[in-house]
């Protein structure tokens, strides 16, 4: 969700250091783990660049004496990679005109990279292309649906599939329209038996059967306490603006500048937050080294949590002592904050410990400030 997202990204500035593992696949660009919500699903999931569709079965952690069987299952997934949005397709031109032109004069600059922006590299965006899902986009949830399926056989099963079993919420922005019909094509490809050939899928029909819910899926649109009193609110936001003319984003920005052979006035405050946004097979070659995070030093959880196609999903079990509920980010088990004994506790103890979330959160009390009568809350 856009405004959520950038809100997010603007946050990731502020959450400390998380140490990462060093990543040990050979093909990843050097940049690529700084991108904070832009980051690609393969920085958190490396094994996946050697075989996008390796599952692992057991991620699925129900007690085994319990002899539990999945029953329900409610995924809640992000949009995959795309194409930065307009504002910063016009940022990027610019960024790029500005290199072309003022840094030639600069002195030095023999670096391959430098050379390459200065001379070869051309603003290929385009202005339509704004925010819509990339191919490796429509990949990330075609590939995301096979592991799933193959996961999750008796619920993702082509039998459910096909009698419409399986039911798709998705907002109407265009790239998350994309993504739930890559996703779709994901789960027909799997229980049809296709290989990952796309030449032999591109011959079978799709039939895609989601619905538009924007009051769910964008309820932060939605929401009037959101948008007045923090949205767009300079009060509220005044951290941030702090932030992005305070000391280290001076820093940040002065060394961007000299690495480009740009005069530090040149590169605006507004110019800077283009490399969030800049596609990461494309920038590998165009902008190699200039990364914002980079430049910081830094790497932020938000490339962890909430990279393109980020998921978070809740499997219900059946089990001897009653149903069980099991978290999975990223496809990665995760236990419940204070629930940490077990991976799949029970479902009745996962209601109890978040009652207070579960019965004390009213979206119209706190979106306008006033209580609506409503249905007891069966969300989880
Ligand atoms: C704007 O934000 C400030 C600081 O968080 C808050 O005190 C104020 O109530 C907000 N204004 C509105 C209209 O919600
Ligand atoms: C980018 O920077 C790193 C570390 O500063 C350096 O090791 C690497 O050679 C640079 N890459 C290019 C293409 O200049």
């Amino acid at each position: 969700p856009g405004g959520v997202q950038s809100f997010q990204s603007v946050l990731g500035l502020l959450v400390p250091r998380l140490s990462f593992a060093s990543l040990s696949v050979p093909d990843i660009p050097h940049i690529a783990g700084y991108f904070g919500t832009k980051t690609r699903y393969e920085e958190v999931k490396p094994h996946l660049l050697r075989d996008p569709l390796s599952a692992d079965p057991s991620v699925l952690r129900p007690p085994p004496a319990e002899h539990c069987s999945p029953v329900h299952l409610t995924a809640v997934i992000r949009h995959g990679s795309r194409y930065p949005t307009l504002k910063n397709i016009r940022r990027i031109r610019k960024l790029s005109e500005l290199v072309r032109t003022e840094a030639s004069r600069a002195s030095g600059g023999s670096e391959s990279w430098l050379q390459e922006i200065r001379n070869r590299w051309e603003a290929w965006y385009t202005e339509d292309m704004d925010g819509q899902l990339v191919m490796k986009g429509r990949d990330d949830l075609r590939q995301l649906a096979s592991r799933l399926a193959s996961v999750f056989p008796s619920l993702l099963s082509e039998e459910n599939v096909r009698k419409r079993r399986v039911r798709f919420l998705t907002s109407s922005k265009h790239r998350c329209v994309s993504s739930v019909e890559a996703f779709q094509e994901g789960l027909q490809r799997e229980s049809l038996g296709l290989t990952s050939d796309l030449c032999v899928w591109a011959d079978a029909e799709p039939e895609y059967s989601h619905e538009v819910d924007d009051e769910l899926m964008r309820f932060f649109d939605r929401c009037r306490g959101y948008v007045d009193g923090v949205e767009n609110n300079r009060t509220a936001l005044l951290e941030v603006e702090k932030f992005k003319h305070g000391e280290e984003m001076e820093g940040v920005r002065r060394r961007m500048a000299d690495r480009l052979g740009l005069p530090h006035h040149r590169l605006t405050p507004g110019l800077l937050s283009f490399p969030n946004s800049v596609p990461k097979q494309r920038s590998q070659t165009a902008f190699p080294n200039i990364s914002l995070w980079r430049l910081a030093g830094r790497r932020f959880r938000t490339s962890l949590i909430v990279p393109y196609a980020a998921n978070l999903l809740f499997v219900l079990y059946d089990c001897q002592r009653g149903p069980r509920l099991q978290l999975l980010v990223n496809e990665s088990p995760v236990r419940f904050p204070g629930l940490e004994a077990e991976d799949a506790p029970l479902y009745r103890d996962v209601r109890a410990t978040y009652r207070h979330l579960l019965d004390g959160c009213d979206f119209h009390r706190e979106c306008e400030g006033r209580a609506v009568g409503r249905a007891p809350n069966t969300e989880l």
